[in-house]
């Protein structure tokens, strides 16, 4: 269905989910050759979530999808492709789309994982954008679900410290004219793939690099990508969509390191006041990041009707994505402050 010219595409619902299970710094402290207040002052991250031990990421992103279903039960109406965004799929055959289209009624939408790492949500958005615009689909549900805990290596301190699991869900479909999506901003640099890699198939990335058998990366190199792919494109989505940093509402980055996030505005010239935090909380859930951050700043009155918003991300790949959105909130689960509506649901 292609857009009437009284409509525009965006989200028309969000639902988001967490597991239970806080993990600490003090906990990795107490395991591995770290300490809590390293962690924190180095990554701004002070507690994440773990999966329950039978919770994989089809898991969470289910209960992301029951989360918004629970906010709005008419969400789902007329969706007919699903998009998961994730990193640590249950299986590379079946897709965690596939597994999730099934347990939330949509058996026989188009089904497929997105693999941008933790820009995957924002690729997603722009995928399903594609696809309603060239008639394919009506609706789209992009999924950002991430079990990271089960494929990093928990006694590694480069990487077991940073990531948490996690889950968020968004409808794309129409939404008035002047509202939703304004521009998209994709790209990738398959030369950064040894800075942040996961192996399948192969033992060594094209150019020889060996990979190890865990999540690997090399941080300094990440942080130095990040803060120079946040920064420009942001600066670049914002002139295509004719914006000045001061006509943003929030940035909603991606939740990695707080010194990234930090580095990478002022060089888009937002401040810190209008940015969405919560890695403290949660860390780098990678896909599921930025929904999280979304939901989180719905439910607690920050992001409104009306907004203009800023969405940008990195990941492996190196990939990075970057959106602008004027956020509407004519749909149940997007009003402001509705944490108290969906009490219980999300843990
Ligand atoms: N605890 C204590 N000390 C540590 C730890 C740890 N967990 N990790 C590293 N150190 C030590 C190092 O060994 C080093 O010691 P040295 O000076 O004696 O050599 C010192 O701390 C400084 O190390 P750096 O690597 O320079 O630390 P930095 O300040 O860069 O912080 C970090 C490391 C947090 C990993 C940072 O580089 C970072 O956040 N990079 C980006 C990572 C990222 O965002 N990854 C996710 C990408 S998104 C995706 O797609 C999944």
């Amino acid at each position: 269905m292609t857009p009437s010219p009284r409509s525009s595409l965006g989200i028309t619902a969000l639902g988001s989910y967490v597991p239970g299970r806080i993990v600490t710094n003090a906990e990795f402290e107490a395991r591995i050759e770290t300490n809590a207040e390293w962690i924190e002052s180095r990554t701004g991250i002070r507690e994440r979530r773990f999966a329950a031990p039978d919770e994989y990421t089809s898991d969470v992103g289910v209960a992301a999808v029951r989360d918004l279903l629970a906010r709005d039960p008419d969400a789902l109406r007329d969706v007919d492709a699903v998009i998961c965004a994730t990193v640590s799929p249950d299986a590379l055959m079946p897709s965690t789309a596939a597994l999730i289209a099934m347990q939330v009624g949509l058996t026989g939408a188009a089904a497929f994982d997105l693999s941008t790492a933790c820009s995957g949500f924002v690729y997603g958005l722009s995928v399903a954008q594609g696809l309603i615009l060239a008639g394919t689909a009506r609706r789209v549900l992009v999924v950002g679900a991430e079990a990271l805990s089960k494929i990093v290596d928990q006694d590694d301190r480069n990487t077991a410290i940073l990531f948490g699991d996690g889950a968020g869900a968004a409808v794309v479909g129409e939404v008035p004219l002047g509202y939703g999506f304004q521009e998209f901003v994709l790209g990738a640099d398959g030369a950064g793939g040894s800075s942040l890699y996961l192996r399948c198939a192969a033992p060594r990335l094209p150019g020889g690099f060996e990979m190890g058998e865990s999540v690997g990366m090399n941080g300094r190199e990440v942080f130095k990508f990040a803060v120079r792919v946040l920064g420009d494109s942001g600066t670049e989505v914002l002139a295509k969509s004719g914006l000045s940093s001061a006509d943003v509402d929030w940035v909603v980055p991606h939740q990695a390191n707080v010194r990234i996030i930090e580095a990478a505005n002022e060089r888009f010239g937002v401040p810190m006041s209008k940015t969405v935090v919560n890695l403290d909380r949660y860390g780098n859930t990678s896909s599921a990041t930025v929904p999280l951050a979304l939901r989180e700043a719905l439910d607690d009155g920050r992001v409104h009707g009306g907004h203009q918003l800023l969405l940008v991300a990195f990941g492996g790949g190196l990939s990075w994505a970057a959106c602008t959105m004027k956020w509407w909130d004519g749909a149940p689960s997007l009003v402001a402050g509705q944490a108290q509506a969906a009490a219980g649901v999300t843990a």
